[in-house]
């Protein structure tokens, strides 16, 4: 049985001459709308986590650009160029692991470098919107790349959120769930809940509530047991960068993931356009791994659960060697077992 896709669902919008972005901490209780009206505040917005997810960010950060061009002409005048540079070095350190925030900004950068004075701050919204449009029509792409590899109608296993929230619009990995099972080739999703942000459990729930797609939910610790008693047919997910050897950075608990897939025979999918592929990361070890607060660890829902006393580790991305992968899916198609020399020829590198 096929069903309609909804996908109605956006993270951002430019609205009246500023960025509004959902605020995905008050998900799935509230919807709330954040203004910003200069690059500090997009900057601050992504740093605390009221928009995340790659492709999400990068989108952001390109309207950050916007914002920074308009403020820096209006206050600066002649010098404005050296205060948009600041402002995007600045923007570009929000958030250190996914590789779409440098990569959005390098892109306006440059946009603003061609542009003369007073097309700057034009080209650059132009820029930015048609940044965003690409990233909604590549994951439109990609879904239906990575949906055709999926065999018969099984349970998929998904981690993090990787839907509409994450990206411009769609998903990346819940991108290719949402094709799936449209193509009727997806019984249910089991979404990690996604320790210590609940990502999976506030966010993906949500979006798959909202476009009829029957989501159970697993504690984290409970996807290797999925996958010896649920039939899993494959884990689906997302990633925040990829090295040019084919590592994958994606949300903590994806490296658990990759190796009981491959423990049990499941095959498993990452899904990421290639403004999430780093061909300047030569492997996983070059990637910079977040770590965030302790007590995002030590608290559930601003009270502390921890003993006291206890301290807390909390690296929020982990690596998947290339080997475990066996599917790399961007907007461009498909690589199965991504290394090296597919990724380039992949970039048109080779
Ligand atoms: O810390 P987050 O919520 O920004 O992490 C997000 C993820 O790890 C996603 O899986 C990743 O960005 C891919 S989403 C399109």
């Amino acid at each position: 049985m096929t069903h309609e896709v909804v996908d109605n669902v956006r993270a951002m919008r430019w609205h009246r001459e500023a960025l509004e972005m959902l605020d995905q901490r008050e998900l799935p209780a509230r919807e709330v709308w954040v203004r910003c009206t200069t690059c500090a505040e997009v900057a601050s917005a992504i740093t605390s986590m009221v928009v995340r997810g790659a492709p999400a960010i990068g989108v952001c950060a390109a309207y950050g650009a916007v914002l920074s061009a308009r403020v820096r002409q209006r206050d600066d005048r002649g010098g404005w160029r050296a205060g948009f540079d600041a402002d995007l070095d600045a923007l570009a350190r929000a958030r250190p692991t996914a590789v779409n925030l440098v990569w959005a900004v390098e892109r306006m950068r440059r946009v603003a470098r061609a542009a003369d004075d007073a097309a700057a701050p034009g080209a650059i919204l132009d820029a930015a919107h048609a940044l965003h449009r690409d990233d909604v029509d590549g994951n439109r792409r990609m879904g239906a790349y990575g949906a055709a590899l999926l065999g018969a109608r099984a349970p998929v296993l998904t981690h993090c959120n990787t839907g509409s929230l994450a990206t411009g619009g769609y998903g990346t990995a819940l991108g290719v769930i949402r094709s799936a099972w449209a193509a009727g080739k997806v019984e249910r999703v089991l979404a990690d809940e996604t320790r210590p942000w609940l990502q999976g459990a506030r966010l993906t729930a949500w979006e798959l509530v909202r476009d009829g797609i029957p989501v159970d939910l697993l504690a984290d610790g409970a996807a290797a047991w999925a996958m010896r008693r649920a039939g899993v047919g494959w884990v689906i997910v997302g990633a925040d960068r990829v090295a040019a050897n084919g590592d994958v950075a994606n949300k903590i608990g994806t490296y658990a993931l990759a190796v009981a897939a491959r423990h049990h025979g499941v095959r498993f999918m990452v899904a990421a356009p290639t403004s999430t592929i780093d061909p300047d990361c030569p492997d996983g070890d070059a990637i910079p791994i977040e770590l965030r607060a302790e007590a995002e660890v030590l608290t559930a829902g601003g009270r502390r659960i921890a003993a006291e006393g206890a301290r807390a580790w909390n690296p929020v991305f982990d690596v998947t060697p290339a080997a475990l992968v066996d599917a790399l899916v961007t907007e461009r198609g498909v690589i199965e077992r991504p290394g090296p020399e597919a990724i380039a020829a992949h970039l048109g590198r080779a």
